[in-house]
Order: structure tokens, then C-alpha cells, then sequence
């Protein structure tokens, strides 16, 4: 499973990408506004620091405003994945962008449905927000199981990129159902790594290592 970076904080994408697991970034609106970047010298910079897809998303809601702008977003660095909201208008723009060779991420996706009708417009990756189905009361796991199988069944080459991850319980559940990809916020990412266990193992080998060399004096 590729593991994202979800953020528009430099020094949080350096961390990561210094981690050595990091296979792309993604951005959104709330992220820019979070880290007070704009999108158009952000971007750039993030595809300095991280080697592979770097999604940035379009603001425009109407098909020609969301076409235009995502021509200028994908031309601010070859590694650009122009995001757009599944909404028609966003369905319509996925379609002119695969003609044009340009990728995308369709985001804010919430059902199979819409994940179906993304991938048939021809989108790189899909963006199903697990948490934000999980919040109000739903499986957001199930969705990720429906839409890799959905894709497996006819050949889409669209690829899942879950989202909205909160813990690492729902990196394992992705990881399990065989998401293509999942998007996950530093704090995640560095959860993944924790285990009590291996400090205390850790620690004792470090300790007994201590005596055996003073032993060895
Ligand atoms: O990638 C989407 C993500 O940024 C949304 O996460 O936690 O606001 O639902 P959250």
C-alpha cells in the first residue's frame, strides 16, 4: 500500500519524506489554510521535497472554472495530481483532464456510487474519507472493500486512495482490504511506528549490553 502524505506543512512533509515510506503528498483547501500557504507556491515546493504525486486541489465548483483552473495547477509542476470534488461539474472536468493526459484525485467521495462514476470518467485516484463516514456513524472501512473490489471487477485503473485516516487502526483495515493507497496526517504516520514493547525490549538490551561490557573490562 503507498503511504500519502495528507499536509501542507513543509516541515511535517520533510519528517515524513525523511521516514523513507513516504510515496506522495496530498493537499486540500483546510490543509493550506491550516499551514497559511497558498496553493500556488506551496505546491511547488512540496514537489521539491516529496518524489511522486503531490495532489492540489481546485476551489472552482462550475465545469469551465474547475477545467481552467486545474490547467494552471497542473502545469505548476510535472508531479501535480489536480484533486476535484465529486460533483458533476467535477465528474465532467475528470473526463476532460484524462483526454488531456492530466491526473487526478476525486475527493470527498462517500459512496460506491460516485466512486464508480469517477473511475469510469478515467480518475487516477479516488478519495473515499473514511473518518467522516466513521463520524457519523457509518463503516467507512466497507466503502474501501466495495470500491477496490468495484475496480478489480472490470480493470479500472482508477486507484483508491483512502482518506481522512484518524489512527492506525484504519491503516491496517485499508492495508487488509487492499487499498491501492491511504493518505494519512503526520501524526498517523508516526503512530504506525509506536509500540511499547519495542521500547522496553529496547531498553533492556541496551541495559544488559551496558553490564555485559563492563563485565568484559
Ligand atoms: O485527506 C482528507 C483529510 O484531510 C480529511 O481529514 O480528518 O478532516 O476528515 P479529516
Amino acid at each position: 500500500m503507498q503511504i500519502f502524505i495528507d499536509s501542507a506543512d513543509l516541515a511535517e512533509i520533510k519528517e515524513a519524506v525523511a521516514l523513507g515510506v513516504v510515496d506522495g503528498c496530498t493537499t486540500n483547501p483546510s490543509l493550506l489554510a491550516k499551514a497559511g500557504r497558498k496553493i500556488e507556491t506551496v505546491i511547488p515546493e512540496i514537489c521539491e521535497i516529496v518524489d511522486g504525486p503531490v495532489s492540489a486541489e481546485v476551489t472552482a465548483t462550475d465545469y469551465e472554472g474547475i477545467v481552467k483552473e486545474g490547467r494552471v495547477l497542473a502545469k505548476l509542476h510535472k508531479n501535480v495530481v489536480v484533486k476535484i470534488p465529486l460533483i458533476e461539474a467535477g465528474i465532467r472536468a475528470v473526463k476532460t483532464f484524462s483526454q488531456e493526459g492530466i491526473k487526478t484525485n476525486v475527493t470527498l467521495c462517500f459512496s460506491a456510487t460516485q466512486g464508480l462514476l469517477a473511475a469510469k470518467a478515467g480518475a487516477t485516484y479516488i478519495s473515499p474519507f473514511i473518518g467522516r463516514i466513521d463520524d457519523v456513524a457509518g463503516e467507512g472501512i466497507q466503502l474501501i472493500e466495495q470500491l477496490v473490489t468495484i475496480y478489480a471487477n472490470y480493470g479500472f485503473k482508477t486507484n483508491v486512495l483512502a482518506a481522512s485516516i484518524r489512527h492506525p487502526v484504519h491503516v491496517v483495515q485499508c492495508a487488509t482490504v487492499g487499498s491501492h493507497c491511504a493518505t494519512l496526517p503526520l501524526s498517523v504516520i508516526r503512530q504506525l511506528l509506536k509500540h511499547p514493547l519495542t521500547d522496553i525490549g529496547l531498553e533492556k538490551f541496551l541495559a544488559d549490553n551496558k553490564k555485559a561490557s563492563e563485565k568484559a573490562k
